[in-house]
C-alpha cells in the first residue's frame, strides 16, 4: 500500500490595509526608527483599524483566497483549524464561525492556542489527520488581531506586533512529499515571561484588572529572546540531524517572524550560508503571532519548487516551540 503523507497544496492570505510605520510609532511612544530596525528588523506592521472586526474577518478572507485559487467547493473541506492567540471571543470557537461563513458546511473546526507556535502545531495536527487517512482536506489558518491586545503606550511591545492572516490547505500525497518529520516541545516556565495577566480563569476580568492594564500582552523581552534563540535553533538542528539533512540540503528556512536577530541566529546554527534561503518578511508585517509562518509561505510561494526542502521553526508564549521538515509539493504558475 502506498504511504500517505500530508502536503501543502495551496496558500492564501489577508493583510489589513493600514500601515503602522516606525515613524508613526515615534509619535506614540519614546522610540525611533533606527532602534526598532536594528533591534527587530521591523519597518512597519499592518493594523485592522475597524474596531467592529475581529480575527475571524481576516481568517475568512485568507480562507476565501485559497477557495478562489483552487476553485475549491467549500463543502469538500473536512476540517478547519484556526491557530490564534486572539479569538473573536472565548468559548465560541472562531473556527466554527469561519467554517460557516465560507460555506464549509461539512467541516468541523476548532481553535488552536499555542501563541506564536499555534500554526506550527496546527500543521502537525492537520498532517496527522491526513496521514491517518481520516480526512482529505484540512485547512489551517493562522490569524491574529494583535492590535486588540497591545498597549500602545508600552514601547517594549507595541513596536513588535501586527495584524494579519495566512492559510494553508493540507491534502494527501502519494509521492512522499509534504510533512516528513517534526520536533515539537513546550515548557510552562514561559508563562512567567510572556502573557496576558487577566481575563482567564486564574484572574478573571474586573474593573481593577482593566485599570491595571492587565488585559494587554506583556513580555520580558530579553528572557524570551534568550529562550527563543536557543530553543528554535536546537529544534531545527535536531530535525536536520535525525533526517540526515546537511545545510546544503535545506532549500528554505521558514521561521516565525518575531525578531530578525532570532531568525539569523537560528540560520547560523543550521549553517545556512546563503542568506537567500532564510525567508524574511518581518520588515513588512512585524510579529503577527499565528500568521507569520503562512504569511512567509504566501510571500515566497512562487520561489518554491516541487521537491524543495523546507525547514519550519517557531517559538512563542507558553513557552511553545519546534521545527518541522516538509517537502514542497507543487510548482506555482
Ligand atoms: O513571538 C513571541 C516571542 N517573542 C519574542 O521572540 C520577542 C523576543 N524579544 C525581543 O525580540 C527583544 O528582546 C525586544 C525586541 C523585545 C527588545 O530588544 P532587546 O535588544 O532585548 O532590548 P532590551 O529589552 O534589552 O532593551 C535595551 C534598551 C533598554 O534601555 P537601557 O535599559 O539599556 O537604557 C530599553 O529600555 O532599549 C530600551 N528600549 C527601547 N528603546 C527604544 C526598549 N524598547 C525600546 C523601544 N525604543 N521601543
Amino acid at each position: 500500500m502506498t504511504k500517505i503523507t500530508a502536503a501543502i497544496t495551496a496558500v492564501g492570505a489577508y493583510i489589513p490595509e493600514y500601515r503602522l510605520t516606525n515613524k508613526e510609532l515615534e509619535t506614540l511612544v519614546d522610540t525611533n526608527d533606527e532602534w526598532i530596525t536594528t533591534r527587530t528588523g521591523i519597518k512597519e506592521r499592518r493594523i485592522l483599524k475597524d474596531a467592529s472586526l475581529g480575527t475571524s474577518y481576516m481568517a475568512i478572507k485568507a480562507a476565501e483566497d485559497i477557495l478562489k485559487k483552487k476553485n475549491l467547493d467549500p463543502k469538500e473541506i473536512d476540517m478547519i483549524i484556526v491557530a490564534t492567540a486572539t479569538p473573536d471571543m472565548s468559548v465560541a470557537a472562531t473556527a466554527a464561525y469561519v467554517a460557516s461563513e465560507i460555506g464549509a458546511t461539512n467541516a468541523f473546526g476548532y481553535d488552536l492556542a499555542a501563541a506564536c507556535s499555534s500554526f506550527l502545531y496546527g500543521m502537525s495536527t492537520a498532517a496527522s489527520y491526513i496521514a491517518s487517512g481520516r480526512y482529505k482536506k484540512v485547512l489551517v489558518i493562522g490569524a491574529d488581531k494583535m492590535s486588540s491586545i497591545v498597549d500602545y503606550t508600552d514601547r517594549t511591545t507595541c513596536i513588535i506586533f501586527g495584524d494579519g492572516a495566512g492559510a494553508a490547505l493540507f491534502e494527501p500525497n502519494e509521492e512522499g512529499l509534504g510533512l516528513q518529520d517534526e520536533y515539537l516541545r513546550s515548557d510552562g516556565v514561559g508563562r512567567n515571561f510572556l502573557r496576558i495577566e487577566a481575563g482567564g480563569s486564574l484572574n478573571p476580568a474586573t474593573h481593577e484588572t482593566v485599570d491595571k492594564k492587565q488585559h494587554f500582552i506583556k513580555q520580558d523581552g530579553k528572557t524570551v529572546f534568550k529562550y527563543a534563540v536557543s530553543s528554535m535553533a536546537d529544534a531545527c538542528v535536531n530535525v536536520m540531524k535525525r533526517n540526515d539533512l546537511t545545510n546544503e540540503d535545506v532549500d528554505w528556512l521558514v521561521a516565525h517572524q518575531a525578531n530578525k536577530r532570532i531568525i539569523d541566529a537560528t540560520a547560523n546554527r543550521m549553517g545556512l550560508k546563503d542568506e537567500n534561503k532564510v525567508l524574511i518578511n518581518i520588515e513588512k508585517y512585524g510579529n503577527t503571532t499565528s500568521a507569520t509562518i503562512p504569511l512567509v509561505l504566501f510571500d515566497y510561494e512562487k520561489q518554491f519548487k516541487k521537491g524543495d526542502t523546507l525547514v519550519f521553526a517557531s517559538f512563542g508564549g507558553g513557552f511553545t516551540w519546534g521545527s518541522i521538515y516538509l517537502k514542497w509539493a507543487y510548482n506555482s504558475n
